[in-house]
């Protein structure tokens, strides 16, 4: 006869058995393998890191790994890989004075697009080494013309990139604007109240404020094709220069030089987060 088991002893056989459960969940389907880990940090290609770690040369929180199916927790584990320590971040957010010849793209046939400069900035900032950084997944979130400057956002983040380009959330981007002849307060209003860029209905409201007769700074919250530019032609002007000062909460660093770009901070990513 099988010895009969008390209620206690059934649900602390069920708490272990879930615990168990939950725990294979978690190293089977949430941890990464080691070797997938090591290529998301830019370490190199499946068969190179795969080559590091039968050599002997990665290590988690400290103990030598050699086979590319461990699984690891890439949010807490401490991966070092030939000395040095990495710590996985799935998203990256970059900021970029998009200088004037660049292209807002991934990639280009003929031009030079806003991801191989970052790829290059990236280069000067980490000393020559990218390891860590997801380059190769990382897109600018909009657009900006071939000859605009100024504030450019790139990231792998696309649920935070499609937020900030929905049309439904109305995201306000500030531009600074010099045209070729005076931009008067009647232009200026005209602007304000929406005019008519040939897209079936008037534009949305916008803020321009006058700084002098030929520059001003304009504020909407549509993005559509070549929108400020078409604007000012509405109007009767002529864009000659223009500026992204700000897109959301996120505001173009004066101190970032034209073709420079840098991280944003914790504090710049959480209110883009929070304030869409
Ligand atoms: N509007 C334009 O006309 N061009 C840009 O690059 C951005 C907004």
């Amino acid at each position: 006869m099988s010895p009969k088991t008390t209620p206690v002893e059934r649900s602390l056989a069920g708490f272990f058995f879930k615990t168990v459960v939950l725990f294979l969940f978690c190293v089977i389907i949430i941890f990464m393998r080691i070797d997938r880990l090591l290529c998301e940090l830019n370490i190199g290609s499946r068969s190179e890191v795969k080559v590091f770690l039968k050599k002997g040369l990665v290590s988690v929180n400290g103990v030598k790994v050699l086979k590319p199916e461990t699984k690891v927790d890439e949010m807490s584990d401490i991966i070092s890989f030939q000395g040095k320590e990495y710590r996985y971040r799935p998203f990256v957010y970059f900021m970029m004075n998009k200088p004037a010849g660049i292209v807002s793209a991934t990639t280009d046939a003929s031009c030079k697009t806003a991801v191989d400069l970052l790829r290059e900035q990236c280069i000067h900032l980490y000393g020559g080494n990218l390891s860590g950084i997801p380059v190769k997944d990382i897109f600018p979130v909009g657009r900006l013309d071939k000859d605009t400057v100024g504030l450019l956002l790139l990231t792998n983040d696309g649920e935070m990139a499609h937020n900030l380009l929905s049309p439904k959330k109305h995201v306000p981007k500030k531009y600074y604007v010099e045209t070729d002849f005076s931009i008067d307060k009647d232009k200026a209003l005209m602007l304000e109240k929406g005019v008519d860029i040939g897209e079936g209905e008037l534009t949305k409201e916008a803020v321009v404020e006058l700084l002098s007769e030929k520059t001003c700074t304009i504020t909407i919250t549509e993005g559509k094709f070549h929108q400020v530019k078409r604007m000012f032609q509405a109007v009767g002007l002529k864009v000659i220069y223009l500026k992204r000062l700000s897109m959301g909460s996120l505001v173009l660093d004066s101190a970032l030089k034209e073709g420079c770009v840098r991280e944003l901070t914790e504090t710049e990513v959480s209110n883009l987060c929070l304030k869409i």
